[in-house]
């Protein structure tokens, strides 16, 4: 059977550019029977990005309870936190042991925190460089090639850290024998970037976003600031570079979208297409945002999930990495 597999980062809350470019595909795709999902809180990995604990505490729980609250199939998919399977950080090792620094020192995330640094002669070109960030391909590659996952779904800034699990998978495979599956990247084109508030990418780096369970007095308030143009009510107007339909689109139906695309046409107050956008979103979220927050009210119950999630998962990671143990040289002395 295809093995598909996915992570998310656990830093914030997540907001409706997260939503649209790949938690609705990727809770679509949970429902599959086709195919065995592995979705999980890539928990290790916000350590590198976040070094406030009850921020890290808090968005493993925000994270999940999103999930949960948008209707993710936890029977179907397996839904864990990586911090649950510590066989990940053994496999990491062995990983490290065989990767050469060379194809760390080409990673984009590290190249581009570097060249920032040497803007600024009076820096060191590593500075606030961890070794967590530098190595963090090699964490995400353990990730992937624990699961022998096949299908890897991810954005475009992604795709070197695939290629990247390839060439490790690959000389480890040629080192110590066929364990590994060389793994794809599952680059969407449709599910589109989202434009923020101020008309650049929605991203939380940016502080532009529009979170996606925001309540609903605060929601309309949010809809109220995004940047539109300053044509009159009734002039024409491009639907596609307007941030409004972008976001209205990736929430409505077809025919909904070519019913705007007309009033486009003949002129549309802001004030009204504002209006039109707040009241489509808030049909599609107000339910999932009720369940959000009582779920936040049950840690327990989610815990319970995930543990229940992490059991099935180490049913694969556990013998696994027995086998990649033995195939490296570290095996009872008796045998
Ligand atoms: N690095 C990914 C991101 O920032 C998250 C991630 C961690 C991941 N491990 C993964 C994604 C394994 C896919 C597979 O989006």
């Amino acid at each position: 059977m295809e093995i598909t597999l996915t992570g998310i980062t656990t830093t914030g809350a997540p907001h409706l550019g997260n939503y649209v470019g790949a938690i609705q595909p990727a809770i679509a795709a949970s429902r599959r029977t086709d195919v065995q999902s592995f979705y999980f809180l890539a928990d290790y990995h916000a350590l590198i990005k976040c070094q406030d604990p009850a921020l890290v505490h808090r968005s493993r729980l925000e994270v999940a309870a999103t999930w949960l609250a948008l209707g993710l199939d936890v029977n179907n998919v397996i839904f864990y936190a990586q911090t649950d399977i510590p066989e990940i950080l053994e496999l990491t090792w062995l990983l490290t042991c065989m990767t050469a620094k060379g194809l760390m020192n080409r990673a984009h995330a590290y190249k581009a925190a570097v060249a920032e640094n040497l803007a600024d002669p009076d820096k060191d070109p590593d500075k606030a460089v961890t070794m967590g960030l530098f190595c963090y391909p090699i964490l995400m590659a353990a990730d992937i090639l624990m699961f022998k996952a096949h299908k890897i779904p991810v954005g475009r800034d992604q795709t070197q850290h695939l290629e990247m699990a390839r060439d490790i998978a690959a000389r480890f495979n040629y080192l110590y024998g066929e364990h590994f599956v060389l793994p794809e990247a599952v680059v969407d084109e449709k599910n589109a970037v989202l434009i923020g508030l101020d008309g650049r990418k929605m991203s939380k780096s940016y502080g532009n976003t529009i979170p996606l369970f925001e309540p609903e007095k605060s929601l309309r308030k949010l809809i109220m600031r995004i940047k539109t143009n300053s044509l009159p009510p009734e002039a024409p107007k491009d639907p596609e570079t307007c941030t409004l339909f972008q976001i209205y689109r990736a929430f409505a139906t077809a025919e909904e979208s070519a019913a705007i695309q007309l009033r486009y046409a003949q002129g549309i107050g802001w004030g009204e297409m504002k209006q039109i956008l707040f009241e489509r979103l808030n049909a599609e979220l107000s339910e999932p945002r009720q369940r959000y927050y009582e779920l936040l009210e049950q840690p327990d119950h989610i815990e319970q999930i995930l543990k229940k999630g992490a059991a099935r998962a180490r049913e694969y990671s556990v013998p696994f990495l027995q086998e990649l143990r033995r195939a490296v040289g570290i095996r009872p002395l008796t045998l």
